[in-house]
């Protein structure tokens, strides 16, 4: 990775990864774009060019102006957001993915693109989801990333892109807020935790999904970008996961260092559906064995890191 792509860089991820990346590889190689600008440190920090990754050609342009060698493909509607506009996801999803994977072929870029949890589906087993196993997702967020999997697959046994990806869990950060996810819960509740001490859960209590902090999953797309090529067995996409907790689990790490926090509950039936359709943990062995996968953040540490960082962002007396 010398000079890197960015698709969706203002976005949950992006916003991070993007910051994270110059600091690695130098300010003016780690090329921005989004679908329009704000006024974020990481729009402003280094290039930034304005891309809807459905526009093929404007893609190959701005990858050409730059040379890059590196594309990183974020933009995505996520899990909620995605049922309410099936059509459109369709197109964006899949639409910006084949761009993508066209402009690493042509300009030989390595390549990087999110699958997630939201990959698997009812049959699914459960717990410690293997590496390889059904994959029969109910939702249309999970038919573009299974598909989308596939198809990143195929461009490495197709073309030779060396592609690669990471099935992500509910990404959980204090930077940039996720958009129209089902994980947003274990978000939402440390803002709310902050600000007014209590939060009502959309998920209802004994609901089971994976998480990991977002200096986690920066960290994990770094390793597996810079990893050996001829030690990956897979490559689209690797389960890494960090914690697995239902509202409960996370209510009550909350309330360690904010003593009194309280969590009631008004559950939406769509993303509970969502939510009951994705594994309780999955594992995260193969990712470990072929490119040394790890995390530094549990419940409790992430819960620390998350209240005070909250806390000094919104300036707040601290809390306890
Ligand atoms: N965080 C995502 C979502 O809830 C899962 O990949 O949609």
């Amino acid at each position: 990775m010398k000079r890197i792509l960015i698709t969706g860089a203002l976005g949950q991820i992006g916003s991070e990864l993007t910051l994270k990346l110059r600091e690695l590889y130098g300010a003016d190689n780690v090329i921005a774009t989004d679908i329009k600008k704000n006024d974020s440190e990481t729009a402003f920090s280094g290039p930034f060019e304005i891309l809807d990754v459905t526009d093929a050609k404007r893609m190959m342009e701005i990858a050409k102006k730059y040379q890059v060698d590196t594309i990183m493909h974020l933009a995505a509607l996520l899990s909620a957001t995605a049922e309410v506009k099936p059509v459109f996801a369709w197109n964006l999803n899949m639409g910006g993915l084949i761009n993508a994977l066209e402009t690493a072929r042509e300009v030989k870029a390595q390549f990087f693109t999110p699958s997630s949890i939201g990959a698997f589906g009812p049959s699914t087993p459960k717990d410690h989801t293997p590496q390889d196993t059904i994959m029969r997702p109910t939702t249309m967020y999970g038919v573009n990333k299974v598909a989308g999997e596939l198809l990143a697959d195929y461009y490495y046994h197709k073309f030779g892109v060396d592609t690669r990806g990471l099935r992500f869990p509910g990404l959980i950060s204090y930077v940039a807020l996720p958009g129209g996810g089902t994980t947003d819960y274990a978000v939402e509740i440390f803002y709310e935790a902050v600000k007014h001490r209590s939060y009502t859960s959309y998920i209802d209590k004994g609901t089971y999904m994976d998480m990991m902090y977002m200096p986690d999953a920066l960290n994990a797309i770094v390793d597996l970008m810079e990893a050996d090529s001829s030690k990956l067995i897979h490559r689209n996409s690797f389960n890494v996961s960090a914690m697995s907790f239902d509202p409960e689990e996370i209510a009550a790490s909350i309330a360690k260092f904010i003593p009194g926090f309280k969590i009631d509950y008004q559950v939406d039936p769509e993303r509970q559906r969502i939510a009951e359709s994705w594994p309780n943990y999955i594992d995260s062995t193969a990712a470990k064995e072929e490119w040394g996968f790890k995390f530094d953040y549990d419940l409790d540490r992430m819960t620390q890191d998350m209240i005070k960082k909250l806390t000094e962002k919104f300036q707040l007396k601290k809390p306890g």
